[in-house]
């Protein structure tokens, strides 16, 4: 994979740039098309036979960079991809922080295939690793990421999504005196701050997308953390109704079809099977993770963290576009 890492940056950050002007538009759908124009151009142009696993959606619903796409110029390595053109389209569309361009390359064969559904997932850093099991309570499992770090639980940082569905979780940890960080949108860039040497949260827990979970256990497995997650129906994360009933049945259907199951446990190792990893993000807006694109006198500024599994390095790409 290494020697498509430039090319890889070049994608994620072609796709923040037609992204930006747009920023505060109010319209996300408008914002998403953008990139992935740009993103599907610049993937064209590189030396691969790519393939892409986590997508814009099934073919029927989305034009490019649908799952099953054959993309890249067709000679070169088989790279499997997983992309999300614009992760937090609702933050750019109200101007708001934390969005990010994401995408990532692994070997052909290696990427867990999965319908864009919900997904609950659990995340740690490196020196958690083997704490975590998605089978045992959230409760259970903050217990036991508190003991591997060797900290008490009320200095114990947990990030989520501020969702409805995320309420339960919050009470639970906040009763155990758990620091609790709800975001309202944006769990790859939670997963990777839990990751991160220096991290700023000891444990990621939601439900979020299934993509999105995929995305992030590239960038976990590259930075050696720890991941379990487990693709739940629509029922589940939103509550029964005819309407949600007929969704979950669709999910279920399609997850037959690609061989995965609802309510399974996956380990990062069945998430992730290989560590030949490369994973870029593309700051939009500003956050936590990555600056958001500036305009100077001599042109536009992009940030892009590329993380590389093989090597384990971390690098912040500080690009001027004239
Ligand atoms: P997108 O902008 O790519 O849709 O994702 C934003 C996000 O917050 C993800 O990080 C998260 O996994 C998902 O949405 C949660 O879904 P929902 O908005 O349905 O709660």
């Amino acid at each position: 994979m290494n020697s498509l890492a430039w090319s890889l940056i070049r994608t994620t950050e072609r796709a923040a740039l037609a992204a930006w002007p747009q920023t505060g538009c109010g319209d996300k759908n408008a914002i998403d098309d953008l990139a992935v124009i740009a993103m599907r151009q610049a993937l064209n142009d590189i030396p691969m036979q790519g393939r892409i696993v986590i997508g814009e959606g099934e073919i029927d619903n989305a034009p490019m960079l649908y799952i099953g796409e054959q993309v890249g110029s067709g000679t070169g390595p088989g790279v499997d991809i997983a992309v999300d053109p614009i992760e937090g389209t609702r933050m750019v569309a109200m101007g708001q922080s934390n969005a990010l361009a994401v995408m990532a390359f692994a070997p052909h064969g290696s990427l867990l295939h999965a319908p864009d559904m919900y997904m609950k997932k659990l995340v740690v850093n490196r020196k958690a690793r083997g704490a975590i099991n998605l089978a045992h309570s959230l409760s259970d499992n903050l217990r036991n990421v508190a003991r591997a770090l060797g900290k008490p639980l009320s200095e114990l940082k947990m990030v989520t999504l501020d969702k409805p569905r995320s309420q339960a979780f919050i009470q639970e940890a906040s009763a155990l005196g758990v620091k609790v960080f709800a975001l309202p949108d944006g769990d790859v860039a939670a997963s990777v701050l839990t990751c991160q040497p220096d991290n700023a949260f000891d444990l990621m827990f939601t439900v979020g997308g299934a993509p999105e979970g995929v995305l992030s256990a590239c960038a976990v497995t590259a930075m050696a953390g720890d991941m379990q997650a487990e693709l739940i129906d629509f029922c589940e994360a939103k509550g029964e109704s005819d309407e949600h009933r007929q969704i979950a049945a669709d999910e279920r259907r399609r997850c037959a079809e690609m061989g995965v199951a609802v309510n399974r446990i996956y380990t990062l190792g069945e998430l992730v099977r290989s560590q030949d990893i490369l994973f870029s993000a593309t700051g939009v807006t500003a956050g936590d993770l990555l600056q958001g694109i500036s305009r100077t006198n001599e042109g536009v500024r992009t940030h892009t963290m590329l993380i590389n599994g093989i090597d384990r390095t971390c690098n912040i790409i500080n690009s001027l576009h004239s």
